[in-house]
């Protein structure tokens, strides 16, 4: 799909559809709103007088022109009210005005920069958002599969003065970019995983790694058994597919500078082992490597992007199966940082192939780091399914992180890395446990990884939440969410600001 900037009046482009908008509770429209209304004698504003355009967020009227426009289909996107307007909201206007006029069969289309009236967002900002909106809004996984509607092709953002094209032409360019990674993201949490196995993680790593120039490296079982890490080796036991440790390295700065550390959780297929999950609803753990998939994903948008900062990535890839061979509830393994775990539930796995990740971390000299994780169900009971967890054990980092997520609009929330809850894990007969008790499981699992961070600044998001959406939304689609990508992008880019301020 193409996306332009075009310079002149919405309502005489010849386009299949246009696109403008109305905030709720708005009884005259104004802007190109109100020059599309005059153009079609009135018909937009009579409708909100009768209550049936109501402009509220998510809403998407359309009116044929029948002929006096030349674009055949007009649509309106309600941004909600004004007071709650914001970026995030232009994504959600345009994935959803996309997908209504994908329906109607429009090929090309024509948008207005919503927002940038008396919404009071910046022209670039609402071009990058309307480009990350459509591109998010689109997305369909149709590998084994027919499409079920016609691609878009092009989309013209419309301006009035010609001055800014190229500005907004690079905006568009980026929010391109940021969206066509969190659909690679998306699609490889789509893909089954008797397709997405950890080797297939590797072959997709690297070919990431040769298209965009990045440093990429394997690790296989006799790698990672020379280096110890047998938690990580633990939870690989059980299954048939070679577990892979994957690392992709970006250098926009000198060598010597330190490099952030990006790390995901990627377990192909989570069954739970021999603590095996009830069958309903199991297939959706082969997305129970959305971390990982979010971390590659990142990585290569910032080598597309080039901020001069390092970062490196490492992705721990492996299933969770139960055999003759698995690890069994009562196990001991020892950690690459010669902690030992007592293994009470092999269930809990997420925790194990993180903290040789962790460890492994540390011993590159990575710093800050960031984790994504799929981690645990609890994560979902407390915040529910759009919210990820927040956990850290250095506030200022946190905040960074915490900041780039609202830029990028994902919605993260701290928890507490709460001290009291640590004796929990304390282990019988080994150092610690991978499971505490009933209460409080999200809190646990992150302070079970604190014990192989120390003292690095560190973050672990828990998006077991929205790591998949059960329904189309704004930008989400139903599916894999690619959660996370636009959040570690926006923090790549935000710390590479900071360095060169320094
Ligand atoms: N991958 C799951 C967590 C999960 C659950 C993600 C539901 C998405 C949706 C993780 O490996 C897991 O099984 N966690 C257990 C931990 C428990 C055994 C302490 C859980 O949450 O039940
Ligand atoms: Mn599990
Ligand atoms: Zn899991």
């Amino acid at each position: 799909m193409e996306i332009r900037v075009r310079v002149g009046d919405i309502s005489q482009v010849d386009s299949d559809a246009i696109v403008v908008n109305l905030f709720e509770g708005v009884e005259q429209p104004g802007g190109a709103t109100s020059a599309v209304d005059k153009a079609l004698n009135g018909a937009i504003s009579s409708l909100i007088g009768r209550g049936e355009i109501k402009g509220k967020f998510g809403e998407v009227s359309t009116l044929h022109t029948l002929g006096k426009l030349p674009a055949g289909i007009v649509a309106i996107a309600g941004l909600g009210k004004r007071q709650d307007f914001n970026l995030d909201k232009v994504r959600g206007a345009t994935g959803e005005s996309c997908r209504a006029l994908r329906k109607f069969n429009c090929h090309r289309i024509a948008t207005i920069l919503h927002g940038t009236g008396i919404g009071g967002i910046e022209l670039e900002a609402s071009a990058e958002a309307i480009a990350e909106g459509a591109l998010l809004g689109l997305y369909s996984f149709t590998k084994y599969k027919k499409p079920e509607y016609e691609d878009i092709k092009e989309i013209l953002v419309v301006i009035k003065e010609g001055d800014k094209v190229p500005i907004l032409e690079a905006a568009i360019g980026k929010g391109k970019l940021v969206a066509e990674a969190t659909n690679l993201a998306r699609d490889m949490g789509n893909e089954p995983a008797n397709y997405m196995t950890p080797g297939q993680m590797a072959e997709i790593a690297k070919e990431i790694a040769s298209k965009h120039n990045l440093e990429f490296r394997v690790f296989d079982r006799e790698d990672m058994e020379a280096m110890g890490m047998e938690a990580f080796l633990g939870v690989a036991k059980g299954s048939n597919q070679p577990p892979k440790l994957i690392t992709l390295a970006y250098r926009g700065a000198e060598r010597s500078q330190e490099a952030l550390g990006f790390l995901g959780k990627g377990i192909t297929f989570d069954s739970g082992g021999i603590s095996i999950k009830p069958s309903e609803g199991m297939d959706e753990m082969k997305n129970d490597m959305a971390g990982a998939a979010a971390v590659m994903a990142a990585l290569a948008a910032i080598a597309q992007l080039k901020p001069k900062i390092n970062v490196t990535a490492i992705m721990p890839a492996t299933e969770n199966l139960p055999s003759g061979t698995a690890l069994k509830p009562g196990d001991v393994l020892k950690a690459m940082n010669g902690k030992t775990i007592e293994v009470i539930s092999t269930d809990a796995e997420g925790r194990l192939i993180l903290a040789d990740a962790l460890s492994y971390a540390r011993k590159l000299g990575l710093s800050p780091l960031v984790d994504l994780a799929t981690l645990t169900g609890a994560c979902r009971v407390a915040l529910g399914l759009s919210y990820g967890g927040l956990f850290g054990n250095d506030q200022g980092w946190i905040d960074k992180v915490l900041r780039a997520a609202q830029r990028a609009g994902e919605k993260m929330w701290q928890m507490p890395l709460a001290e009291e809850y640590k004796e929990q894990n304390k282990g019988e007969i080994a150092d610690i446990k991978n499971t505490g008790n009933r209460y409080g499981g999200a809190i646990t699992a992150a302070l079970f990884l604190a014990e192989f961070v120390d003292n690095t600044p560190w973050v672990h998001l828990d998006i077991a939440g929205p790591r998949l959406s059960h329904k189309d939304g704004g930008y989400i689609v139903k599916g894999a969410t690619g959660f996370g990508v636009r959040t570690l992008v926006e923090l790549a880019l935000s710390e590479a600001r900071n360095q060169e301020a320094i």
